[in-house]
């Protein structure tokens, strides 16, 4: 696919202002995980056990981006990006979740300085998964107590960083953190307990509100709000009554059970009833969704593909298994058709527009951000300095014209960001997955910006695609 000329029309304009980015996380990308101070988090450990994440591999070297971090940020300078979203690490900043180190605080003060000077607003979110592995000992985020922890480590970073950090995002994906570590076991900590993460889902959103609360104590000009990686989730057929009920099921799960008590305050009674065997309103103490539902000034959607979901599993679906808790003979379809990335996951353009519009139709009104969207594809640079990535230029080109159909169908969404900025450890299937704009070779650390870098940044410049 080739680059608009630069002096092409602009057909799909966006709106004056709208935020261009590019997302990563601390654990995928910085690696020295023994260096000033910081002490194992639960990818640490869970990366040690055998056959946990592809190839053995672990946080190192990563992108070594905790020592390259300089030449990061020029490489985004030179492609223009208004905005960087990225992970603060909990375990560098209290190790142990103990007192603060103030190397991991100096860190992310050069990092966010370094930004600034280039230009590009600083986002920060403040756990992407890497809790503090002594925190994992004492029951992780089955354990109310670790909200409470996961609040002083909120004010230890928010008290340093806040006056320069532009947007402020408390989680990154909580049901991943919850129920793929939880339930499912395929992610960090790797417990299979429903129970244990139906308690976590309480826990990371009772982190959220009381971190919301610090952030506004103590960064009153920064911007803040929650990301949650949204589905949409539609029936295999439409005049079925178990399909339907099948979705009902997934969606509750997947977005519901986030989006309705921070939004409106309040679990969905039908989860709440699902999710009555797991314990759900055990774990919920007055006053518990007053601090949950605080107000937002944004909500980060993470969008990837959707849904076709059934409730008569037959050729050509697959069990929902232990992610789908209470639903587990709900399946999923795979013979949908649709072209699919490396991940295995649909290109589905046109559930980012209907998930967009589905929050704006049917939840309060709150500016909307894609915090991330992005897709792997094997890539392979060859030496010469190119990676020829049109699925990637094509996947991105259908998405933005996504993203702007939601807005012309009245969202109020103002910005991207794509994941990610670099290749980088993609949790259990290590670094076999690159999902990175630049490419990155783990021997020699050299970054390589791919054609879609180079087509994304044509787009930022035009604020539009042609
Ligand atoms: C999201 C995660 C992000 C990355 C992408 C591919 O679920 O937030 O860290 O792994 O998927």
């Amino acid at each position: 696919m080739s680059v608009q000329p630069a002096e092409a029309a602009t057909e799909v304009a966006f709106p004056p202002g709208f935020v261009w980015g590019a997302a990563t996380a601390a654990f995928q990308i910085e690696g020295s995980t023994t260096v000033d101070g910081r002490s194992p988090s639960v990818w640490d450990t869970f990366c040690r056990q055998p056959g946990a994440v592809v190839n053995g591999d672990t946080g190192e070297p990563a992108a070594d981006h905790y020592r390259r971090y300089g030449e990061d940020v020029e490489l985004m300078r030179d492609l223009g990006l208004g905005a960087y979203r990225f992970s603060t690490a909990w375990p560098r900043i209290r190790p142990d979740a103990g007192e603060p180190d103030s190397r991991g605080l100096d860190f992310y003060d050069r990092l966010v300085d370094r930004l600034l000077a280039a230009g590009i607003a600083p986002w920060a979110t403040l756990y992407h998964w890497d809790l503090p592995q002594t925190l994992e000992d004492d029951g992780g985020w089955a354990n109310r107590d670790t909200a409470y922890r996961f609040a002083e480590y909120a004010e230890t970073i928010v008290s340093r960083l806040g006056d320069r950090v532009v947007s402020w995002t408390t989680l990154n994906e909580p049901w991943c953190a919850a129920i793929l570590g939880y339930a499912q076991g395929i992610h960090a900590p790797g417990r299979t307990d429903p129970k244990a993460a139906v308690a976590a889902v309480h826990h990371l959103l009772l982190g959220h509100g009381l971190a919301m609360d610090v952030i506004r104590r103590h960064a009153p000009g920064s911007k803040a709000g929650l990301t949650l990686n949204l589905f949409p989730v539609v029936p295999a057929d439409p005049g079925s009554a178990a399909d339907l009920e099948a979705v009902r099921r997934i969606d509750g799960l997947q977005n519901r059970l986030f989006l309705d008590p921070v939004l409106r305050g309040a679990y969905p009674e039908d989860l709440v009833e699902d999710l009555a065997p797991f314990g759900l309103a055990d774990h919920v103490r007055a006053g518990d969704l007053g601090v949950i539902s605080a107000p937002l000034d944004l909500l980060g959607v993470n969008y990837y593909r959707g849904y076709q979901v059934t409730g008569t599993p037959r050729e050509g679906t697959e069990p929902g298994g232990p992610a789908w808790i209470g639903a587990e003979t709900v399946a999923f379809v795979t013979d949908d058709g649709l072209p699919r990335t490396e991940s295995g996951w649909q290109v589905q353009p046109d559930g980012l527009t209907d998930i967009l519009l589905r929050v704006h139709r049917e939840y309060p009104a709150i500016p909307l951000y894609i915090t991330e969207n992005g897709a792997a594809y094997p890539d392979h640079e060859h030496g010469d300095g190119q990676v020829d990535d049109h699925d990637r230029v094509a996947f991105l080109d259908s998405h933005l014209r996504a993203a702007h159909a939601a807005i012309l169908g009245g969202v109020d969404l103002r910005g991207y960001f794509y994941w990610s900025l670099l290749d980088n450890f993609e949790w259990a299937e290590g670094y076999a997955k690159r999902f990175g704009i630049v490419h990155v070779d783990y021997e020699t650390q050299r970054r390589t910006p791919k054609q879609s870098a180079r087509w994304y940044s044509q787009v930022i410049n035009h604020n539009g695609l042609g």
